[in-house]
């Protein structure tokens, strides 16, 4: 007998089964239509089959819908038939007035031809930098690489083109610091061969630098042991500082330079490949440290002047008393000679020493307003006779001097110390000149000379007492004219080559009033 439920339960069963297939397919077209699926795979008795559905390029529609980069669909003839928001962005324009429109109203005049040769090529690929107009009537300078795409008998391009903007901007950054920096700046490849060198490289430098070797074209020595410098030891220095090194040039006074060096590294890699040099010129500061370390000598030999100076001139004057006094005396006229020469040694002492007296720091000055060229005339017809008896001329140039305040004894000091000086250091027939005149706020009163010029020796010690060339010199009268000046605010710069020397002092002007 057949039992009348059983079939009704297994249809039922059947049919459950059947709405659970049909709910689970309907799912999937669902995903289909709504581009959520790319591909199907069908499970066949011996191999799994894909099928790749229309639709499958909806992930790459949104790739290029947000990339970064701006991107075009380019027809044969230029029109643009599809760009992304970044490609509008770019070229600050809509989009509805970009699509539809011609590529070549972007491009610029000078850059359509390399590209229309491009788009009627009908196959390869594209890359240049080029600068687009933009919307707003400036322009954009991007990178634009295309490649030609065939779809049946229609060739389109598609574009991608990226933004400059910030990349050439912080390049102008860099090129400007470069420029306008003061200080010289020279890059070199990994060889040590200059690639850069800015103006102040050139200026400073004065060589044809870009192609040559820094260690051939920049000649330096290390101050620290005066060995040769070479780049790769500022390289590889660790000293935040920098390298100190002396840079000589014809025709001009040596320089001090600091050199500090970074290295280019390949990424990732401790592997060079280039460096940049800086050269900080600190001639000013090294001369000013060594005209501190000068005031500093003089100020201890000052104050040693003002202790013992008459504590040594008291017992001479005794000396010199009972020596003149053995002059008169008959049994002592054998030695006169003697006696005279005795007497001349001790005034030569007593003389340096109230030279060396004139250093102390706390000397007192009568600072009273005048016109330096009043003291010069006062002096005159002295320092003519001593110039005549040497066989030079001399001539004085007064220029227009302001009123200054200053100690006239002192000034005729320095005056007499600066002009004996000039007039010693020319051999026959020498012309010296004394002149004075303002500049920049300042009174300057320089005198010049057609002499020797100051030796190489001493030209880093001029104004440490006892500093001589001279066989009967005392090496005090420079050491005086630099106090003078230093207790009148005043500076003393020397100008000297083998065509002669020129001292200048230069005096502030103290303006009174509003
Ligand atoms: N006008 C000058 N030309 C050349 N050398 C100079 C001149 N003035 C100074 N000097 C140098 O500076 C040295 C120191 O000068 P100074 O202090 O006046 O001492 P002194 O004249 O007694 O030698 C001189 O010996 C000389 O070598
Ligand atoms: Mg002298």
């Amino acid at each position: 007998m057949i039992n009348e439920c059983q079939p009704t339960a297994v249809l039922l069963e059947e049919i459950k089964q059947l709405r659970r297939e049909l709910a689970e397919a309907n799912s999937i077209i669902n995903a289909i239509k709504h581009g959520e699926v790319d591909a199907l795979l069908i499970s066949e008795e011996f191999n799994d089959q894909v099928y790749v559905l229309k639709g499958a390029d909806h992930i790459y529609r949104v790739l290029v819908e947000e990339m970064q980069e701006g991107c075009a669909t380019i027809a044969a003839n230029g029109i643009i038939l599809f760009c992304n928001k970044n490609f509008a962005d770019i070229v600050k324009l809509p989009l509805n007035r970009i699509i539809g429109s011609s590529i070549y109203n972007l491009i610029k005049p000078q850059n359509t031809g390399d590209f229309s040769s491009f788009l009627s090529a009908h196959g390869g690929s594209f890359k240049a930098e080029y600068s687009l107009r933009t919307g707003d009537g400036f322009s954009t300078p991007v990178i634009m690489s295309a490649i030609s795409i065939t779809l049946g008998s229609d060739t389109f391009s598609c574009l991608v083109v990226t933004d400059l903007t910030n990349q050439r901007r912080s390049e102008q950054f860099l090129q400007m610091i470069f420029n306008q920096a003061k200080e010289p700046i020279i890059a070199c490849d990994r060889d040590g061969r200059i690639t850069q060198a800015n103006p102040a490289a050139v200026a400073m430098l004065e060589e044809e630098l870009v192609g040559n070797y820094f260690d051939t074209v920049v000649p330096l020595v290390r101050i620290s042991d005066g060995t040769k410098f070479q780049l790769n030891q500022a390289i590889d220095s660790n000293s935040s500082y920098g390298i100190e090194v002396q840079h000589t040039q014809c025709n001009s006074p040596p320089l001090t330079l600091l050199i500090n060096a970074g290295r280019f590294n390949a990424d990732d890699e401790d592997t060079l490949i280039g460096c940049v040099v800086m050269l900080t010129d600190i001639t000013d500061k090294r001369l000013l440290a060594e005209e501190l370390a000068r005031l500093d000598r003089l100020n201890v030999i000052g104050e040693m002047a003002a202790g013992i100076g008459h504590e040594v001139r008291n017992p001479l004057t005794t000396v010199r008393g009972y020596l003149q006094l053995f002059t008169r005396k008959s049994k002592y006229a054998d030695d006169h000679e003697q006696l005279a020469i005795m007497i001349e040694e001790l005034d030569r002492a007593n003389l340096i020493i109230t030279e060396f007296l004139s250093l102390a720091k706390n000397k007192s000055v009568e600072l009273k307003p005048g016109n330096l060229n009043d003291t010069i005339q006062a002096l005159f017809p002295m320092l003519q006779a001593d110039a005549f008896r040497l066989g030079h001329e001399i001539h004085v140039d007064g220029g227009n001097t302001e009123v200054i305040c200053y100690d006239d004894k002192e000034i005729r000091q320095l005056i007499l110390n600066l002009v004996r000086n000039g007039l010693e250091a020319m051999a026959t027939s020498g012309i010296l000149t004394i002149r004075t005149y303002s500049e920049n706020d300042k009174i300057i009163l320089a005198v010049q000379d057609t002499g020797i010029g100051i030796s190489e020796k001493i030209i880093n010690k001029l104004g440490t007492p006892f500093v001589t060339t001279k066989e009967a010199g005392t090496g005090l009268g420079l050491s005086i004219c630099y106090r003078i000046a230093e207790r009148h605010d005043a500076k003393i710069e020397v100008k000297t080559s083998s065509e002669g020397t020129t001292f200048l002092v230069k005096f502030k002007v103290h303006h009174v009033g509003p």
